[in-house]
C-alpha cells in the first residue's frame, strides 16, 4: 500500500501495512524521533502531531492513527516547528522562558499542542492541553507559556501546511478508502466480515494492544458525506463521519450541557480524530454519546447497499457486545431532535481525559409543575446504555416535586443491576445514579450545582 501526504513540507510515499501507525513509522523508517511512545493508547499526548487537511490544522495522536488515514494531508511533527533558519516558535520560546520542561519527555507533545492551539488562536489552554501529561514540571509553567505566546504571530512556515493540501496529491488505490457512502454501502456489501476505520480511537488500540491483525479494512474519513452535518425537520442529522469536535461545535449552543459533556470526552487529540458513528457502532456500554443521545431521542439511520431503516437508538443496542446490526450494514447518520431540558452529567475518577464510570442525561418536560414526558438513559449502569423505563413512569404525569423525586428513587434499582469494576462499585454506581436524579431536579428547579465548585 502507498500512502502520499506532506510531512514537514516535504511530500512522502510511505510504503506501509494498512495498519501501520504514524508513529512507528516516523521513528523506525523517518529517524525522527521527536515524537515519543508513551502509552501507545491515545491517553499521554507524547505522540502529538498537527494534521492539516483542507477543514484546517488539529492535533492528533500518531500512535493510534493509521497512515492511510493521512492521504492527501499534511503533517507536521515537533522537528517542523522550528523554522528553516531555526528560528524557534513562539511556544517553543514560551516553555525556555517558562521553563515548562523538567526530564523533557513530555515536551514535544505539549509543544506540537501548543503550536496548533497558537495557529488556531485558542485560549483555552486547559482545554487544548488536557490530553498532554505531564508527571514532572506541573501544568502551571506550560500554561504560562502558552500565555506567553499569544501575543506573537503565527511563523509564516506553520501556514505552509494549508497551501500544501490544496495541491493535488495522488492517492491510493491499494486500500479501500471509498469517497462517498455509495461506495462505503459497496464496499460493506463485498466485505461484510470487513472492518470499518473511522478515527481509529477504538481501533487503533485493537493493533497496538491487542496486536490483532484486522484482516480486510475500509478507511471512513475521505466519505465526505458522512462528514455533513444538516438540519433536517427531525432535527440535527450528523454523519456517522463527523468528528467529536465538530459534535461539541455544534452543540454549543443547541445543548450546552451535551457540548460540556463532550468537553470532557477524551481530549482534544481524541475528539479530532474520534467520530460519532464509532462511539454508537462500538456499543460500548459507557461511550458518552449513546445516553445523551438517547434522552434526546436521537434516530439511527443504519443503510446496507441501498437498503435503508431507522431505528430509536436505545434499540440499536441489544446486549452486551450486541447491537441490531446485520453483516455490510453500517451507521449512516443520527438525527436528533431539539429539546429543552437536556442535562448530562457524567461521573469519572478524573475531570479530564477519562471514561465514564456513569453518565447519566435526562429531559423531563415539565408543564404546569406537572411531568409530562420524561426520557432518562445512562451509560455504565448496564451491559449497555439504556433508558430507566421504570423512573420515567415513576415521574411521569406526578408534579415536580422533590417528593415525586424521592418517591421514583427505589425505581432506579428495577431498572438497573450495575456491575463492580474498577471505575466503580455497584453500591457507588447505583448512588450516583440516584443523586444525579436529584440533582437534575434541583438544577431545573433553579438550584444550579456545579463540580467544579466546593460548597461547605
Ligand atoms: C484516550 C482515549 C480517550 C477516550 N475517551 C472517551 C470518552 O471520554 N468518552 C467516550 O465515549 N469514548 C472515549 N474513548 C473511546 C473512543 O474515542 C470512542 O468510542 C470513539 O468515538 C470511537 O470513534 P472512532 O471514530 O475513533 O471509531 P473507530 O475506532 O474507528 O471504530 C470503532 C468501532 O466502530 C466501527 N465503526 C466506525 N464507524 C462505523 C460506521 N459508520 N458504521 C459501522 N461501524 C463503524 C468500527 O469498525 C469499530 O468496530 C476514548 C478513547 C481513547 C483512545
Ligand atoms: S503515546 Fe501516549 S498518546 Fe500516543
Ligand atoms: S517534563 Fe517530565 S514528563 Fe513533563
Amino acid at each position: 500500500m502507498t500512502v502520499t501526504f506532506w510531512l514537514n513540507g516535504q511530500e512522502m510515499r510511505a510504503e506501509a501495512l494498512p495498519t501501520r501507525t504514524l508513529l512507528d513509522w516516523l521513528r523506525e523508517t523517518r529517524g525522527l524521533t521527536g515524537t515519543k511512545e508513551g502509552c501507545n493508547e491515545g491517553d499521554c499526548g507524547a505522540c502529538t502531531v498537527m494534521v492539516t487537511d483542507a477543514a484546517g490544522a488539529r492535533a492528533l495522536n500518531a500512535c493510534i492513527l493509521f497512515l492511510p488515514q493521512l492521504q492527501g494531508k499534511a503533517v507536521r511533527t515537533v522537528e517542523g516547528l522550528a523554522g528553516p533558519d531555526g528560528r524557534m516558535h513562539p511556544v517553543q520560546e514560551g516553555l525556555v522562558a517558562h521553563h515548562g520542561s523538567q526530564c523533557g519527555f513530555c515536551t514535544p507533545g505539549f509543544a506540537v499542542s501548543m503550536a496548533v492551539g497558537h495557529l488556531n488562536a485558542r485560549r483555552d489552554h486547559d482545554d487544548v492541553l488536557a490530553g498532554n501529561l505531564c508527571r514532572c514540571t506541573g501544568y502551571a509553567p506550560i500554561i504560562r507559556a502558552a500565555r506567553a505566546a499569544e501575543a506573537a504571530p503565527v511563523p509564516e512556515w506553520m501556514r505552509q501546511d494549508a497551501a500544501l493540501v490544496a495541491e493535488t496529491i495522488a492517492v491510493s488505490p491499494a486500500v479501500a478508502q471509498p469517497e462517498s457512502a455509495d461506495e462505503l454501502a459497496a464496499w460493506c456489501l463485498a466485505h461484510p466480515g470487513g472492518t470499518l476505520i473511522a478515527g481509529a480511537t477504538d481501533v487503533g488500540l485493537w493493533v497496538t494492544k491487542g496486536f490483532r491483525d484486522l484482516g480486510e479494512v475500509a478507511f471512513l474519513g475521505r466519505c465526505a458525506d458522512l462528514k455533513r452535518i444538516e438540519e433536517t425537520e427531525e432535527g440535527l442529522r450528523i454523519g456517522a463521519a463527523v468528528s467529536m469536535t465538530d459534535v461539541w461545535q455544534a452543540m454549543k449552543t443547541r445543548q450546552p450541557s451535551y457540548a460540556e459533556l463532550i468537553r470532557r470526552y477524551g481530549s482534544d487529540q481524541v475528539r479530532n480524530a474520534a467520530t460519532i458513528g464509532g462511539n454508537i457502532a462500538n456499543g460500548s456500554p459507557i461511550g458518552d454519546n449513546p445516553p445523551a443521545l438517547i434522552a434526546l431521542g436521537a434516530t439511527l439511520h443504519l443503510r446496507r447497499g441501498d437498503d435503508r431503516r431507522d431505528l430509536p437508538l436505545e434499540a440499536f443496542f441489544l446486549d452486551y457486545g450486541k447491537q441490531d446490526r446485520r453483516p455490510g450494514e453500517f451507521v449512516e447518520a443520527v438525527t436528533v431532535p431539539q429539546a429543552e431540558a437536556l442535562r448530562c452529567y457524567k461521573i469519572s475518577k478524573r475531570f479530564d481525559q477519562d471514561i465514564s464510570a456513569v453518565c447519566g442525561c435526562f429531559n423531563v418536560t415539565v408543564e404546569d409543575g406537572r411531568v409530562t414526558a420524561a426520557r432518562i438513559a445512562f451509560g455504565g449502569m448496564a451491559g449497555i446504555p439504556k433508558r430507566a423505563a421504570a423512573v420515567e413512569a415513576a415521574v411521569t404525569g406526578q408534579p415536580w416535586t422533590e417528593e415525586t423525586v424521592a418517591a421514583a428513587l427505589p425505581a432506579m434499582e428495577e431498572d438497573f443491576q450495575p456491575l463492580s469494576d474498577m471505575r466503580g462499585s455497584a453500591a457507588y454506581r447505583m448512588a450516583a445514579a440516584k443523586g444525579l436524579l436529584q440533582r437534575y431536579h434541583l438544577e431545573t428547579t433553579g438550584t444550579p450545582v456545579s463540580v467544579l465548585e466546593l460548597r461547605p
